[in-house]
């Protein structure tokens, strides 16, 4: 009996020297209404030996977490200073497409772009991150994106875990492949050999003993993550990718593909203090399709992590804090979603592949073009699409501007834990899914959104379309292009326009420097309240206008002091 107590005690000691730990890195976080993001090359010490080639928001890796309220208008004043062009998009929200950050809102090198909006998302986990066509999966595997978590009044009301860091913990998960070199590998990869929980190899965290609230991201180029706890406990889903559950759904493995996100909740409250239990991927056994199972190590499908149970997170159970939260609430939200009865216009797409050759999947055989739209939808009108998989493989669709409800798919019924509101869904080889969601309030006839897998390497091969929202309103009758006055000239911190026709509309303004660079881009600028151009060096510059409804551009010059 001593000696199994004592071999048993020498095995823990062993296998816990053996098993090396990180501390998990809760990303920093910035709240209020003016975010300042600044996208930089720069480098992390992620394994032993070489440092390597990332780049990070505000950061080395990933970026800051935002914390923003529905019904503010937020202003964020993106500042890209990598060497590269890119694009932020703001994964989830609803908001004017010139805003979106997709491939078409392209940011220079050196530029800051100050795009805003009102948040009308209900309180859930989203994201931001790169959208640059065909640099998608390079930018994001190098790192940069970053977490945005809205509140609003329904949630706050809510018994549940919010205390950032504490009991409610953002985890941003995705893998890498390493050279000998210790750096990324971003070609002819659709899978990383080594996770990255926010960052962090082999990531640990402490948890308290009552329940804690994880908002789960699958940050990955392709894999899927098939999610439970390694004593096999139950936990309970309380939101999907755009807001809170009518109720918690209780599950023991919970598949999220890439780009969805899941908030579940973890009672921790039978767990012993000082004892430690693993947030897992159970992908082990999965069925060809999905994405992760194939069976290779290396290579473009294969993966050290392939096919393969393995751990995420690994917790350990501290003590509980001065105000636990102590039991899973039996209800949430009430939300009234859309039906099928809602829709008033129906639409499908088929995920094909194979033609035109050399795109392995796109939709309707025709592969993303940068100067082809694809669908033009009316404003304020409730749609249902069909989504037919009649491809060799699954995917994960994703589409802008919209929450969306899953309705109905054709392999069963529609999870209940994937009951709420939606911009990204799992679809299976040969299954199809049908949803609905609303294109309210923003309307822009040049601009588009996008659809599209969320697999990096398929959406940079061109699994992707774009759709404009087309207004209700007739052309106007304003000047073409726009008369303007700009005061003061030579300006110091502020530089104001004056437009003749105060009908007139500013749909965007670029101020350029002498070498004929863009310096500064704002999307549809409040232009009474005139530009900030304080952080612009002193010098000549010139400022373009373009009108709204034209689309004409006029130019004028001034000197910055
Ligand atoms: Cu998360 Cu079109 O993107
Ligand atoms: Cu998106
Ligand atoms: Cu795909």
């Amino acid at each position: 009996m001593r000696i199994a107590i004592l071999l048993s005690c020498l095995l823990v000691v062993q296998f816990s020297a053996k098993a090396q730990y990180n501390t998990l890195w809760i990303p920093d976080t910035l709240s209020g209404t003016n975010f300042n993001l600044v996208l930089k090359d720069t480098f992390a010490q992620l394994r032993t030996g070489n440092q390597t080639i990332t780049a990070g928001v505000n950061g080395a890796f990933w970026g800051p977490t935002l914390f923003v309220n529905k019904g503010d208008v937020v202003h964020m004043n993106v500042y890209n200073k990598l060497n590269d062009s890119t694009t932020i998009h703001w994964h989830g929200f609803h908001l004017p497409a010139v805003m979106d950050g997709g491939p078409h809102q392209i940011i220079p090198p050196g530029t800051l772009w100050q795009p805003y909006w009102k948040i009308t998302n209900q309180a859930s986990t989203y994201w931001y991150h790169p959208h640059l066509h065909e640099m998608t999966q390079e930018h994001m595997t190098k790192g940069l994106g970053g977490f945005i978590i809205v509140r609003d009044a329904e949630e706050a009301a809510l018994l549940l875990p919010r205390t950032y860091g504490v009991d409610d913990i953002p985890l941003a998960i995705t893998s890498r492949r390493y050279t000998t070199a210790n750096q990324f590998v971003y070609t002819n990869t659709a899978y990383g050999d080594y996770v990255l929980t926010n960052g962090t190899p082999d990531a640990a965290v402490n948890l308290p003993k009552q329940v804690v609230r994880l908002r789960i991201l699958n940050a990955e180029t392709e894999r899927a993550y098939n999610f439970g706890f390694s004593d096999n406990r139950t936990f309970y889903v309380i939101g999907n990718d755009g807001g809170l559950l009518n109720a918690p759904v209780s599950v023991t493995r919970l598949k999220l593909g890439v780009g969805e996100r899941a908030e579940i909740l973890v009672d921790l409250s039978n767990v012993a203090v000082g004892s430690s239990l693993d947030l897992k991927a159970y992908n082990s056994g999965q069925a060809f399709g999905f994405p992760g199972a194939e069976p290779g190590t290396s290579g473009e499908f294969g993966s050290l992590l392939n096919n393969k149970d393995f751990t995420v997170l690994h917790i350990n159970v501290k003590a509980t804090t001065a105000k636990p939260v102590t039991a899973i609430p039996s209800t949430l939200v009430n939300n009234t979603y859309l039906t099928a009865a809602d829709a008033s216009v129906s639409r499908s797409l088929t995920i094909t592949g194979g033609q035109p050759a050399g795109n392995p999947f796109v939709f309707d055989n025709k592969a993303f073009e940068f100067n082809t739209i694809n669908k033009t939808l009316d404003v304020n009108t409730t749609e249902k699409w069909t989504v037919t998989n009649t491809n060799i493989f699954s995917h994960a669709f994703h589409i802008h501007d919209v929450q969306f409800k899953i309705i109905s798919r054709s392999t069963g019924a529609v999870g209940q834990y994937e009951s709420g509101w939606k911009d990204v869904f799992y679809i299976a080889i040969n299954e199809t899914v049908n949803f609905v969601a609303r294109f309210a309030d923003y309307a822009d006839p040049i601009h588009p959104f996008m659809y599209h897998c969320h697999f990096g390497n398929h959406e940079d091969e061109g699994m992707m379309g774009q759709f404009v929202v087309k207004g209700t309103t007739s052309t106007s009758d304003v000047a073409n292009p726009l008369n303007y006055a700009l005061f003061p000239n030579p300006a110091n911190d502020r530089l104001y326009i004056q437009l003749a026709d105060e009908n007139a509309e500013v749909y965007y303004v670029t101020i350029f420097n002498t070498n004929g660079k863009a310096v500064m881009m704002l999307p549809q600028p409040q232009i009474q309240q005139g530009f900030d151009i304080s952080a612009l060096p002193q010098g000549a510059y010139s400022i373009q206008i373009m009108e709204k409804e034209t689309k004409a551009v006029s130019t004028k010059k001034f000197v910055k002091l």
